[in-house]
């Protein structure tokens, strides 16, 4: 019996280090791997972000020709969540801020009031995979926006469309989220 309970102890204390430290910063059901400044969910899908002066400029590349987008902070699923989806086509950058109205639909901060505040930097479209470059103001005083606050924690969500869906409305084709301390 002594020899048992030594056992089952030993397990537990061996078991319980390897199982905190797999579960790392993941979310469960997510096996992105979030690191320094940069989030890679799957081969050819991440993010890398750097504070600059009054922005934070984000890189999202996605394996897909369609839209690519992030998210943060949504109270529900994608509800109340700013967004920022993008697309290339024929070689030009179209992005917008956009907001969770709903926990299963985004719509332009615009066209519910707020402003449009994120600055497209460049995008491109190479062997079916997208990369856009943009910066949000860390604080654009827009309801619809959160503020970007160097070492804070944010949900992050990850999402990107169809190849066909040059668009900002349509539905995901794949999506994660996870969360991440923001550095
Ligand atoms: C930047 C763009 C977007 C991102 C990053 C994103 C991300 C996500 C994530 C992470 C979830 C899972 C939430 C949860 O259950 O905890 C989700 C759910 C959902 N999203 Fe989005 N989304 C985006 C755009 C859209 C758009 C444009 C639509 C519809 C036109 C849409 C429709 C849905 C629906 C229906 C669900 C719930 C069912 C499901 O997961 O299939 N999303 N989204």
């Amino acid at each position: 019996m002594r020899i048992i309970k030594g056992f089952s102890l030993l397990l537990v204390l061996i078991l319980l280090p390897v199982m905190l430290f797999a579960s790392g910063d993941k979310e469960e059901g997510s096996s992105a791997i979030v690191s320094q400044d940069w989030i890679q969910v799957d081969e050819n899908w991440n993010v890398n972000y750097e504070f600059k002066g009054s922005e934070i400029e984000f890189t999202l590349t996605a394996p897909t020709t369609g839209w690519v987008g992030i998210g943060f902070n949504p109270s529900s699923r994608m509800k109340d969540a700013d967004f920022v989806v993008g697309y290339v086509k024929d070689g030009t950058l179209f992005v917008q801020d956009s907001y969770g109205v709903k926990s299963t639909s985004i719509d332009s901060d615009t066209s519910i009031g707020g402003t449009d505040n994120v600055r497209g930097i460049s995008g491109t479209e190479n062997n079916g995979i997208t990369t856009i470059v943009f910066a949000l103001p860390l604080d654009s005083n827009d309801i619809y926006d959160k503020t970007f606050v160097q070492g804070d924690s944010y949900k992050v969500l990850l999402a990107y469309g169809k190849d066909s869906d040059d668009n900002f409305d349509s539905k995901h084709r794949k999506r994660d989220s996870m969360d991440a301390v923001l550095k």
